[in-house]
């Protein structure tokens, strides 16, 4: 599903390190995609609250990079009762890069982070007005239940086999890679003077490195 992605964008696991990126992505979506995403209007200090805690919880973050920038993040988080551990995943993709498949790779990807967790049943709390999430549910065989106001989706995981396992191991190994490339970036990312060229003057070439 990745596949159809442009070519300068990844989906990647969110390494702890990473949590001002997710900061800074939920900063940037739009009023919409935020009353959507947390089920109603929230402030940037609420944002801020709320990505402080998310880092201190169980929970597994795969973002959509592109150009190395987070546009797009799926959040598993585990919730445990007596019997059986199931999961609530969330979505937020910034509105340039919505409806283009990007919430389809996204969820491919939690749902084999649950599946290797030995999560059985992943849930999806959404409003009753986001067509696009349900959609997406339905996509991956989503069952649905209807409560005040909000839609549940159900899909049930398959269990972990040594296959599934290799398969995030392997995404993982190659993209930690990728994700110390980008915090390398970051930490250089001043620009190196121009070299001199032939026929500059000296005023020039002090410009240049200026
Ligand atoms: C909801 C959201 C995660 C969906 O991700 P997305 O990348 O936009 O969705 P995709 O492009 O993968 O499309 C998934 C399916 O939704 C449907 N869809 C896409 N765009 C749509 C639109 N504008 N209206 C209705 N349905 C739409 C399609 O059926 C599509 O599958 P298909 O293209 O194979 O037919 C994303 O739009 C988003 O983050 N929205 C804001 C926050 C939010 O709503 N979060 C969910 C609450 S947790």
């Amino acid at each position: 599903m990745t596949d159809l992605l442009p070519a300068n964008s990844l989906v990647r696991k969110i390494w702890i390190t990473e949590t001002d990126a997710y900061r800074d992505h939920l900063l940037r979506l739009d009023a919409e995609s935020r009353r959507l995403r947390f089920g109603g209007g929230v402030s940037d200090a609420f944002i801020q609250k709320y990505v402080k805690l998310a880092s201190t919880l169980d929970a597994v973050l795969y973002g959509y990079y592109v150009d190395g920038v987070l546009r797009g993040v799926a959040e598993l988080r585990a919730v445990r009762d007596k019997t059986d551990v199931d999961a609530e995943a969330a979505f937020s993709i910034e509105r340039e890069w919505q409806s283009h498949g990007v919430g389809s790779a996204l969820m491919s990807q939690m749902l084999l982070a649950a599946r290797n967790r030995g999560i059985r049943t992943l849930h999806m709390i959404c409003l009753a007005d986001n067509q696009r999430m349900q959609q997406l549910a339905k996509k991956f065989d989503a069952q649905f239940s209807f409560e005040y106001g909000s839609v549940i989706g159900e899909v049930e995981t398959p269990y972990p086999t040594p296959v599934s396992v290799m398969r995030e191991v392997v995404a993982d190994s190659a993209n930690f890679a990728t994700a110390m490339l980008d915090v390398h970036k970051r930490l250089f990312k001043f620009p190196l003077p121009r070299l001199r060229a032939e026929g500059d003057t000296e005023q020039a070439q002090t410009a240049a490195i200026k």
